[in-house]
């Protein structure tokens, strides 16, 4: 198949790349901007540096390349950023992407895999959190990756074009192949921020709130590695290329692992101590976030690979001792 990858050049979008060329099966047509993304990410496909604001750019790579697919993983995500910016976030996750779903109709490219959040659920009330829970985004990134999902069922209602929005919980960890990693600017992620402390980098850790409801007191979160994420990017194309109705699965580990926990597990794995500050609660933080993923693992077979905290922190350790200046080292 030839696939057009957004935000490819970006922490999932790059392992995404990786999988897809491993399978020797797909053409892979990568656009990025490199506003986050790192050309060095890039382990083949053909790259071209674009924005999804360049419509003729866009209806361009539909024509030359002949896509009948898509994962679109280019977007902005910073929920705090999101809060003072909204006009940024509606544009470039909502906006662009509606360039993006325009050039496919026109080029009758036919399925589209989504980057979508746990942020569409906003504050839990069950968990684990499956795909009927309510969806009540706190914050305007989750709003526009909610917005997007509904956009898409209406262009599937009216022009047929089939889609599965895969809401991420925490990604986490590197390749197992140790080439590429996590190298967001300005790092917001748990685990590569205790990874910086280990090297040096950062003096302490900050534990965002320690009197939540949780049995530490600290946040829970759902860590899911960046491997088995990639791997049901794979999955949902291939389900959307033999039938598969439109959909949304969830992809999380169903275990929650709370902000000490993931330090005690850094500090095992590293070899030596991290240090931590306890600071006030971030707003809008919920106590816990763990999904269910029982719908992709019964209907699309997602068997995670990678699903334990420790394999986890290992790959991330791995990438990040060998690429201490991140992909510019
Ligand atoms: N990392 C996570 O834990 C997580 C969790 C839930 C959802 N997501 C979603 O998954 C996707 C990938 O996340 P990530 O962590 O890899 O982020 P990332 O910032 O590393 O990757 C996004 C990529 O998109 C590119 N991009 C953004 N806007 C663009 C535009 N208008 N035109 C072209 N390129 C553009 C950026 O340069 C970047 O390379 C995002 O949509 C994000 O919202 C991520």
């Amino acid at each position: 198949m030839n696939i057009l990858v957004t935000g490819g050049a970006g922490y999932v979008g790059s392992h995404v790349v990786e999988e897809l060329l491993k399978t020797g099966d797909h053409r892979v047509v990568i656009l990025d901007n490199l506003q986050k993304g790192h050309r060095e990410s890039l382990l083949g496909g053909e790259f071209i540096e674009g924005d999804l604001a360049d419509t003729s750019l866009l209806y361009r790579i539909f024509a030359q390349h002949d896509i009948e697919a898509v994962v679109h993983m280019a977007a902005d995500s910073l929920v705090g950023e999101s809060v003072q910016h909204p006009d940024k976030y509606f544009h470039n996750n909502v906006t662009n992407g509606l360039n993006l779903l325009n050039a496919m109709v026109r080029h009758s490219a036919r399925y589209i895999v989504f980057s979508s959040t746990a942020a569409v659920y906003g504050e839990p009330i069950a968990t684990p959190i499956t795909e009927e829970h309510p969806q009540a985004p706190t914050n305007p990134y989750g709003e526009s990756k909610l917005f997007f999902e509904r956009i898409m069922a209406r262009y599937d209602h009216a022009y047929g074009l089939r889609h599965i929005s895969l809401r991420y919980f925490n990604a986490a960890g590197a390749s197992p192949s140790g080439k590429i990693g996590e190298d967001h600017r300005p790092e917001t992620h748990l685990i590569p921020i205790i990874l910086e402390v280990a090297l040096g980098q950062r003096e302490h850790v900050t534990i965002c709130g320690t009197d939540y409801d949780t049995p530490d007191g600290t946040c829970v979160r759902d860590y899911i590695h960046v491997a088995d994420l990639a791997a049901a990017h794979l999955l949902a194309l291939e389900a959307l290329a033999e039938g598969a109705a439109s959909s949304v699965y969830n992809l999380g580990n169903g275990e929650g692992f709370s902000v000490r926990e993931v330090i005690d597990m850094v500090e095992k794995v590293v070899g030596k101590p991290i240090a931590r500050e306890e600071g006030e609660r971030r707003p809008g933080d919920p106590a816990v976030l763990v999904a269910s993923s029982q719908r992709i693992i019964q209907e699309l077979g997602w068997r995670p690979k990678y699903h334990d905290l420790e394999t986890i922190v290992e790959t991330a350790w791995f990438w990040h001792k060998e690429h201490p200046q991140g992909f510019g080292s």
